[in-house]
């Protein structure tokens, strides 16, 4: 038998003496602004009933949870959240305090991640909450704070977005579409894929509220998104443009307080945690590919717990930041590496005063990777068109990592699983990346632009001479896309077994092993001249343009830039 003695579980690990010192340096500057605010700490136990995680609302996916059962059959979960339990605590062991009530909290969190995507299951989190108080004004502090809380760790950049959940809800609530197409409908506005979102608007009545969800997760940036916001919501609903002048209140205060453009606008901001009711806004620093804070007002949250309170707050991943901390010391030591997407220099030493300093904003460098092989040729043309000098991706040879001189940015040639991968990670800001890989492969991205170009198709294919949907017994189906396939066939209801194959998928049927293939198909040439024919097209693929959900705020200019260079001369 294998013992795993020697290693930790994935999305866990060791913390040595560094990373401690950097969590413990953040730490520390966080609990001196939350208590300098008058927040005082508390904790809540590891392990809950599961109920808690399970109120009709069902904040929290189940397979998102770790669960256990206790000496009595009961069923646990392991900690996924802060906030949950701290409304549990406030409903039942201060209910009945002055209000409002000023909490933090340092502990971890562990939520189950997808296989082997790097993602920490086991997550340090700080946060606050007020609870008690639906005034304006929290609003404002608890931002504030949330400001002051980055501006103290990650000094040279970070950026905060502020949203309106009740806008998407409103919306929502509004447009005659059924279940499925509405959750397809969040996908597509929470990874900005404006594309899709318009095809399956398409299929709603062409109503002034789908008009409106096909705008919304473009109203995003500075004030001009707000303006734009406006001009939408006039004169085609009484409740969105309350919400807007809440969010426009907001922002004129923080815009107030120095913050320069560290504030920006997302009215597509939508894959918050499910509880939050109106104002929800996330962070943004450097040296790090995702959100590292979240936030926003959760009025409805203590109704589950008996109590009806108001309340707003926000959490930090901790590790996040102290990440960010040992790179930017790292590149200040002068370690041999060059200053990464997104940073404009060295940053200033850190300081301890949480004043929330605006650094200058240079053009920032945007790193590009790029699919080898037969989407490099069109997409490099696409460049050349684009008046970039692609000369040295012309003439390559086996460098794999290129500038494009006379501009901000370089290109990195990758496989394209691999685009994606860097793009998640923040280590390139944009991928260009066929629909295929991404259909495939999923994660967390926006997906901004179909670039017209690597047009080809899904399909079920099989041999010409068998009749595939005859017989009884379950199809084998042999394919490089599995997860397509099999929701492909789950959608038609259809038993199948899959089985994976790395390339040339032709020969599984060739050979005896499989009834059919589920591939890619451009000219159609390799089916035909393999005895193959295609029984059922799937979906229409071609390459995209997707960024970096970090890179896409805090270089929102260089990025709509490109994009807009991009569309000029996208294929048709
Ligand atoms: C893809 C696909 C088909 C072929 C289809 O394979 O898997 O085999 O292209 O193109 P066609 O319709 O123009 O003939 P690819 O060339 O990427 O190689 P692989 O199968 O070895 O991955």
């Amino acid at each position: 038998m294998i013992r795993n003695d020697k290693i930790t579980p994935e999305g866990t690990g060791d913390l040595l003496f560094l990373e401690c010192e950097a969590q413990n340096a953040v730490i520390g500057l966080l609990r001196e602004g939350f208590e300098k605010r008058g927040y005082r700490e508390v904790r809540t136990p590891g392990l809950e009933f599961y109920d808690v995680f399970s109120s009709k609302a069902a904040y929290y996916r189940p397979e998102s949870m770790y669960k256990l059962t206790d000496d009595r059959g009961r069923l646990m979960a392991v900690r996924p959240d802060s906030t949950i339990p701290i409304a549990r605590m406030t409903a039942t062991k201060l209910k009945g305090s002055a209000l409002p009530i000023r909490i933090y909290y340092a502990q971890q969190v562990f939520r189950r991640q997808p296989e082997l995507r790097g993602k920490r299951a086991e997550i340090m989190q700080m946060g606050i909450e007020l609870i008690g108080d639906a005034a304006f004004e929290s609003d404002v502090e608890i931002l504030t704070a949330a400001a002051e809380s980055l501006a103290a760790c990650s000094p040279a950049l970070f950026r905060i977005e502020l949203g309106h959940v009740g806008v998407f809800n409103r919306l929502m609530s509004l447009l005659e579409a059924g279940p499925e197409e509405k959750e397809r409908i969040h996908g597509h506005i929470a990874a900005k894929n404006y594309a899709a979102l318009s095809d399956v608007l398409e299929g709603t009545p062409q109503t002034d509220v789908a008009e409106m969800l096909r705008a919304l997760p473009r109203l995003f940036g500075g004030a001009e998104a707000l303006e734009e916001a406006r001009a939408l919501f006039r004169g085609r609903d009484p409740v969105l443009p309350e919400m807007l002048a809440y969010l426009e209140r907001i922002y004129g205060v923080l815009r107030g307080l120095d913050l320069g453009d560290r504030i920006m606008i997302d009215l597509g901001l939508v894959n918050q945690a499910e509880y939050y009711s109106s104002l929800a806004f996330k962070g943004y620093t450097d040296f790090s590919g995702d959100a590292v804070l979240f936030g926003g007002r959760y009025d409805g949250l203590f109704k589950d717990f008996g109590e009806d309170l108001p309340a707003t707050g926000f959490a930090v991943h901790v590790d996040a930041l102290a990440d960010g901390r040992l790179k930017r010391s790292l590149a200040a030591c002068g370690a041999p590496r060059e200053p990464g997407p997104g940073e404009p220099g060295l940053p200033p030493s850190e300081s301890k005063a949480p004043a929330p300093a605006v650094a200058p904003q240079e053009t920032a460098r945007l790193r590009i990777a790029l699919t080898k092989g037969r989407l490099e040729d069109a997409v490099v043309a696409m460049l050349a068109r684009a008046g970039c000098d692609v000369g040295l991706l012309r003439d390559k040879g086996r460098r794999l990592l290129l500038p494009i001189p006379g501009t901000n940015m370089e290109v990195v040639l990758a496989k394209a699983a691999d685009v994606i991968t860097y793009v998640e990670h923040g280590v390139c800001d944009v991928g260009v990346v066929g629909k295929d890989t991404i259909a495939e492969r999923g994660g967390v991205y926006y997906e901004i632009l179909d670039l017209g170009v690597g047009k080809c198709r899904f399909a079920l294919a099989a041999r010409a001479d068998a009749d595939f949907y005859g017989g009884f017994g379950a199809k084998r189906i042999a394919t490089k896309y599995p997860n397509v396939a099999s929701s492909w066939f789950e959608s038609k209801g259809m038993d199948v077994e899959i089985i994976r194959i790395e390339g040339s998928v032709e020969l599984a049927p060739l050979l005896g092993l499989a009834d059919g293939i589920v591939d890619i198909v451009e000219t159609g040439g390799t089916l035909r001249e393999n005895g193959l024919t295609v029984i059922e097209d799937i979906r229409p693929v071609s390459a995209r343009m997707i960024v970096n959900v970090a890179s896409m705020k805090l270089k929102k200019k260089e990025i709509d830039a490109l994009a807009a260079n991009l569309q000029e001369v996208r294929g048709e």
